[in-house]
């Protein structure tokens, strides 16, 4: 397989993992828009932003860098190594700066960042059913080779509910 070509194949689209910007079909965000109402995207490009208010990184934002104060924040994240480091960004944010966050992710229960900046973070947990069709150019993609799932940061119970994570990882210590 050459470099530039696309690593998935779903049926007869394709969904290639090499790019970081496959945008959130619409009907997913209004689904969840509509349930909380959305004031911030912190990662997307202009043409892909879901809020009025964004850090686009076409613009020369950061959105990593930048406030998320009291925000109600909808992230769908660059997948791949970065993911730890948004999600780790989401958890701060509920913690320290009162934003709610909804963060649109792989379910890779099987990672780091999943134990520690979701399971131990005591974030809520929404798995989708089916594959996520994300968008490309305006246009859907193949379906995603890997299964969703809807990751929920909420300033007033963040850090308190005792996981199912850490309650295996106080087991493994105890035994
Ligand atoms: C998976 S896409 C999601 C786009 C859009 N938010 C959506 O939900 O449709 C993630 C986007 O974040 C952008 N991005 C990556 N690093 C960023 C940064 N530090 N600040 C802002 N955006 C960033 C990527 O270029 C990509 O367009």
């Amino acid at each position: 397989m050459s470099k530039s070509k696309p690593q998935y194949v779903a049926g007869a689209a394709m969904f290639s993992s090499k790019r970081d910007d496959w945008a959130t079909p619409p009907a997913l965000f209004a689904e969840l828009n509509a349930e909380f109402g959305f004031t911030l995207d912190p990662c997307c490009k202009v043409a892909t932003a879901k809020c009025d208010k964004f850090f686009a990184i076409d613009r020369g934002d950061d959105g990593l860098a930048e406030s998320w104060q009291g925000e109600t924040v909808f992230m769908n994240p660059p997948y791949g190594k970065s993911v730890s480091t948004w999600m780790e960004r989401a958890y701060r944010a509920a913690r320290e700066e009162g934003a709610t966050v909804v963060a649109l992710v792989p379910c890779s229960a099987d990672t780091g960042w999943w134990h520690e900046h979701v399971l131990d973070a005591g974030a809520e947990v929404r798995f989708v059913k089916g594959r996520v069709r994300f968008f490309q150019d305006g246009r859907p993609g193949g379906h995603a080779p890997f299964a969703s799932a809807v990751v929920i940061y909420r300033p007033e119970n963040i850090g308190q509910a005792p996981s199912l994570g850490s309650i295996v990882q106080a087991r493994k210590r105890a035994a």
